[in-house]
């Protein structure tokens, strides 16, 4: 089976951590977030994968090449994004499937532990044009909401909708009958939920949805992301790319966590980062040569390649960019994101406690 992969995205809610490198690139649990992907699609049956492209395009072929994770990929680059519909229109020239076969198009911000086949299995036996997964969230008004009738058949799509009619939403992984796709028109910027989804439904076109409450995640705000990293080293979802067993904590090649440091809660200690004595870091991200002092507490954050943690400063739900560095004794609240080399000067109280 053949696949197109959505990642021309500039992922914003993830700015700083994206501004140089793009979301689906960003390191999770040690390897690129598309290496958990790319494996699971290959565990699905998927030989070929054709990646749609445009923000950052260049970054994607250095990181992958023509063949990874079991899987034969292609890049084709949207000079302006094309939006959803339209990147899958555009990358659809690079596939070699028959009309009739089906085409699996990823959402490439997606953790996920459905069962591909038995959604494949669903497209088939219905004879489907489109057959979408679908979940449940608490909060549908920040996704696709997708009701379906009693047959399985989906009866509207609503994106982003202040008023849900269901909790049932997309979780961004189609099947397309391969002539589906060519009903999308050809170089214009189409979306394919407020758009292609719609018209596809009024037409009449048989869209099926497969309805499958499995692990399932969005890593594309820091708090997701973060959520991801953390559950696939923790193993809460299982993925072929991992680089180490689960456990509490993944350490890479070259990092440094002193004796008296407590790391854990599904914490990633990147390429020679480093932990010094007395310091806590759970459920986080340090990214390569990241360096958190002694004494301070990191939760639930990310720090980027080369960012530093002052003695005993706090750090609750932050996102650090490259070389930030936070000064002794501050104290971050959740939600705050220090852009790459800004540096927090220590704080006076820590000047006091010092004297
Ligand atoms: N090539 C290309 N070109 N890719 C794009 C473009 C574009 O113009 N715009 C977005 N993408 C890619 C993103 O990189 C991402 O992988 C995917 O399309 C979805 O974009 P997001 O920006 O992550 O959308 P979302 O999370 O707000 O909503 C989508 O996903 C939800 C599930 O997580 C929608 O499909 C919702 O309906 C769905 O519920
Ligand atoms: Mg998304």
């Amino acid at each position: 089976m053949e696949a197109i992969l959505l990642v021309g995205g500039q992922g914003t809610r993830l700015r700083p951590l994206t501004i140089s490198t793009p979301k689906p690139l960003l390191p999770t649990a040690g390897v690129a977030f598309l290496a958990h992907q790319l494996a699971r699609a290959h565990a699905a049956g998927v030989t070929r994968i054709v990646f749609a492209t445009s923000y950052r395009a260049e970054m994607f072929e250095a990181a992958f090449g023509d063949h990874a994770h079991g899987v034969d990929l292609t890049y084709v680059t949207e000079d302006e994004p094309l939006g959803t519909g339209g990147a899958i229109r555009n990358a659809s020239r690079a596939l070699v499937s028959s009309p009739d076969d089906p085409v699996l198009i990823l959402n490439g911000d997606i953790l996920s532990g459905h069962d591909v086949q038995a959604q494949v299995d669903l497209h088939e036996k219905t004879n489907a044009a489109v057959t979408l997964h679908l979940t449940e969230v608490d909060d549908p008004s920040r996704f696709g909401c997708v009701p379906t009738d009693t047959n399985g058949r989906v009866t509207a799509f609503l994106e982003k909708t202040p008023h849900p009619v269901t909790n049932q939403i997309n979780a961004g992984c189609y099947v397309f009958r391969r002539s589906a796709i060519e009903t999308i028109p050809e170089d214009e910027v189409v979306s394919v939920e407020r758009e292609t989804f719609p018209s596809l439904i009024a037409s009449g076109a048989p869209v099926m949805g497969h309805v499958e409450s499995a692990y399932w995640l969005d890593v594309g705000t820091p708090e997701a992301f973060i959520q991801g990293s953390r559950d696939l080293v923790l193993g809460t979802l299982t993925s072929p790319a991992m680089p180490g067993p689960p456990g509490d904590r993944l350490t890479l090649p070259g990092a440094t966590v002193a004796p008296g440091a407590v790391v854990r809660g599904g914490t990633t200690v990147g390429r020679n980062a480093v932990i010094e004595s007395g310091a806590t870091v759970t459920g986080s991200i340090l990214l390569d040569e990241a360096h958190v002092a002694e004494g301070a507490t990191v939760r639930d954050s990310v720090l980027s390649r080369a960012a530093r943690v002052g003695p005993g400063a706090v750090l609750d739900g932050v996102v650090l960019g490259d070389g930030a560095v936070v000064g002794p004794g501050n104290e971050l609240r959740p939600g705050l994101r220090v852009w790459p080399g800004i540096e927090l000067p220590p704080t006076a109280i820590r000047f006091s406690t010092d004297a």
